[in-house]
């Protein structure tokens, strides 16, 4: 499928150093045209150097070669159809559990007032990383949170990695992923936000992730539990655990961990490593996980 060339990205580079670095000294923001992926290379960069590559810094690249998504999947994008971004800062919160979904929460509520219509969350959260728009098509990927962590001696140091589909995509351009049905493409900004593009998004999204990273920091995901149950795509449903677990979501408890009511009583999921799949769409919809 043809496609449009790409015009030059105008990247809000300075808009963003200058809504942030008055409240997170040291910060920088940095883009690059094209990298094998931004998780890895701040990880690279923090394990190399360890404190003196600590700074806060935002790392966006127009266009990943091995860009990576959780429990070792890739994370295929184009240039300008995909906003893909890290952050990278020194982290010290009591408990690390909860951070994904304060990351989704920010990105979600940044991303809602740009969206036409009666105020209802459009995008939902999908424990533990996933950012799914509910549209006429029914609920379908709109982004992934990919998390990674480092030590060097007390110091702790977070990768915040974020991928946004922006452009919507042909279902014939749309790259193989394990995680999407065959029949239907993932959802991207565009579908909702016709104007939308990657600088844009970065835009809306970058100052305010940043200070709910910061906020969970010092205060970790209890203030963070009601705004994910206001927008919780798991509540109440149906669901089965990689591990063939069956039960119903009953939203997340004080430390982000899934509630999940199974045949043998309550169960709290707090690994990653686990996927969790609605068993039936709301209302009928379609679906994809
Ligand atoms: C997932 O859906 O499993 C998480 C996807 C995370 C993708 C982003 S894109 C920017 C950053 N760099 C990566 O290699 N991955 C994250």
């Amino acid at each position: 499928m043809s496609r449009p060339p790409l015009a030059p990205i105008r990247w809000p580079a300075e808009a963003i150093w200058e809504a942030v670095s008055p409240v997170l000294p040291g910060f920088t923001v940095e883009v690059l045209p094209t990298i094998e992926s931004t998780n890895t290379e701040l990880m690279r960069r923090f394990r190399a150097a360890g404190p003196t590559a600590a700074e806060p810094v935002l790392l966006v690249a127009e266009q990943q070669t091995a860009g990576r998504g959780r429990m070792g999947r890739a994370w295929q994008s184009r240039a300008g159809d995909s906003l893909t971004f890290s952050l990278g800062m020194a982290l010290q919160p009591a408990d690390w559990s909860g951070l994904s979904l304060a990351v989704g929460i920010s990105i979600a509520e940044s991303l809602q007032p740009a969206i036409p219509g009666d105020g209802q969350p459009r995008i939902r959260l999908k424990w533990p990383n996933d950012l799914w728009l509910i549209d006429a098509q029914g609920e379908r990927k709109l982004a992934g949170i990919l998390v990674e962590t480092a030590s060097w001696g007390e110091l702790r140091y977070a990768v915040i990695g974020v991928g946004i589909n922006v452009r919507a995509l042909a279902l014939d351009a749309v790259p193989a992923a394990a995680d999407q049905p065959a029949a239907l493409p993932p959802a991207a900004l565009q579908d909702i936000l016709p104007g939308m593009d990657v600088a844009r998004a970065l835009q809306l999204v970058a100052a305010p992730l940043v200070q709910a990273v910061q906020a969970f920091g010092l205060f970790g995901f209890a203030p963070f539990q009601a705004r994910f149950a206001a927008r919780d795509a798991l509540a109440g449903r149906a669901v089965q655990l990689s591990d063939g677990t069956q039960g119903v979501a009953h939203g997340v408890g004080e430390n982000g961990a899934l509630l999940v009511h199974t045949a043998a009583g309550m169960k709290e999921i707090t690994s990653s490593e686990v996927s969790v799949r609605p068993m039936a769409p709301p209302n009928g919809g379609a679906l994809s996980c």
